[in-house]
C-alpha cells in the first residue's frame, strides 16, 4: 500500500493506476463500517484508494473537532490488511491552504434535519467529498448508509456538478446489540453504551410496525420517539422523522407506496448519535 500526502502524489499514482479505481473516504478511527467499504470497493474494483482526513469545515463550532478520535497508524494498518492500494492522508493546509475561498453548497437534502441541527455540516462535508472527487476521480465511491442524509447530499451534488462517478451506498454496520458503528460510539460510557441499542431497538419496533400495515408518518414517528423517551439516558431528540429517501422531505403520502427512511438523532450525554431504517413497501 502506499501512503501519500501531497495531492501531486495522489495524481500521479493514480494516473498510473488500473481502472475502475474505488474510493473511500474516511475520516479515520475506522471499524467494521468503514472496513466494510473497503472491502466492498476492494471486491469491485482495480485499484482502492482510501482517504483519512479529519475534516475541520463540517464540525461546528462547539463540536468535537479536537477530541475527534485519531490513530493514523492503527487506520493504515487496517486498510493495508484490507487491501487498499492507495491510503490518502493530507495535512489540512493541504487541503485547504491559505486564501481557500470556495464552497459547496448543496440545498434540497441538505437543507433539513442535520442541515437544520448542524448548520454549516453539510457545506464542510460537500465542499471536501467534491475535492476527494475532483482529486482522486474514482469510477466509484463509497458511502455508509448510516449517514444517509449525506449519502443523498452527495449524490446530489454530484448530479448537478455532473462528476463522472458512481455513488455506492452500502448497509450499515452494527454490533451485535444493534447499535450502529460510529467513531463517536467511543466518546460512551459503559452505562450509556448498554443504553444506546434504544435507538435500533426503537427503529426496529417502528418497521414492524409498519410492515404490520401502519401508514401514518404520525403514529410511526409519535412510536419511535415514546420509545426513545423510556429510555433515561437519553438526554435530548434533535429529531425522529419518515422521510422521501432522496429529498429528505417528511413523507406521508409515499408512505407504502415507495421506500422512505425513518432517521432519528438523539444525544445520550454529550454524544449525539444518528440512525435509521429504510421502510419499504411488501413487494407485489
Ligand atoms: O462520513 C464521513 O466520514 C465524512 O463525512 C466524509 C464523507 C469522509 C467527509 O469528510
Amino acid at each position: 500500500m502506499d501512503v501519500v500526502t501531497s495531492i501531486k502524489e495522489l495524481r500521479q499514482r493514480i494516473n498510473r493506476a488500473p481502472r475502475p479505481i474505488g474510493l473511500v473516504p474516511t475520516m479515520g478511527a475506522l471499524h467494521e463500517g468503514h472496513l466494510s467499504l473497503v472491502r466492498r470497493a476492494r471486491a469491485d474494483s482495480a485499484t482502492v484508494v482510501a482517504t483519512i482526513f479529519v475534516n475541520p469545515t463540517q464540525f461546528g463550532p462547539t463540536e468535537d473537532l479536537t477530541r475527534y478520535p485519531r490513530d493514523l497508524e492503527a487506520d493504515l494498518k487496517l486498510l493495508e490488511d484490507n487491501g487498499v492500494d492507495v491510503a490518502f492522508c493530507p495535512s489540512t493546509d493541504k487541503v485547504y491552504p491559505q486564501g481557500f475561498a470556495t464552497t459547496v453548497e448543496v440545498r434540497g437534502p441538505a437543507l433539513p434535519l442535520e442541515g437544520e441541527a448542524r448548520p454549516d455540516h453539510f457545506r464542510g462535508v460537500a465542499t471536501v467529498v467534491t475535492k476527494l472527487l475532483l482529486m482522486s476521480a474514482p469510477d466509484v465511491a463509497y458511502f455508509g448508509q448510516k449517514d444517509a442524509q449525506q449519502a443523498a447530499v452527495i449524490k446530489q451534488l454530484v448530479a448537478d456538478l455532473d462528476i463522472p462517478v458512481h455513488v455506492e451506498v452500502c448497509p450499515t454496520v452494527r454490533e451485535p446489540d444493534g447499535l450502529a458503528m460510529s467513531s463517536r460510539n467511543a466518546y460512551l460510557s459503559a452505562e450509556q453504551r448498554a443504553a444506546a441499542p434504544v435507538i435500533f431497538g426503537a427503529l426496529s419496533a417502528v418497521q414492524t410496525l409498519y410492515e404490520s400495515g401502519e401508514l401514518s408518518r404520525q403514529t410511526l414517528e409519535r412510536r419511535c420517539r415514546e420509545m426513545l423517551e423510556a429510555e433515561p439516558l437519553i438526554e435530548a431528540i434533535d429529531y425522529v422523522a419518515v422521510v422521501d429517501s432522496g429529498s429528505f422531505i417528511q413523507a406521508a403520502d409515499l408512505l407504502g407506496v415507495q421506500p422512505v427512511t425513518l432517521v432519528v438523532a438523539a444525544r445520550i450525554g454529550g454524544t449525539r448519535l444518528i440512525d435509521n431504517v429504510v421502510l419499504k413497501p411488501e413487494a407485489g
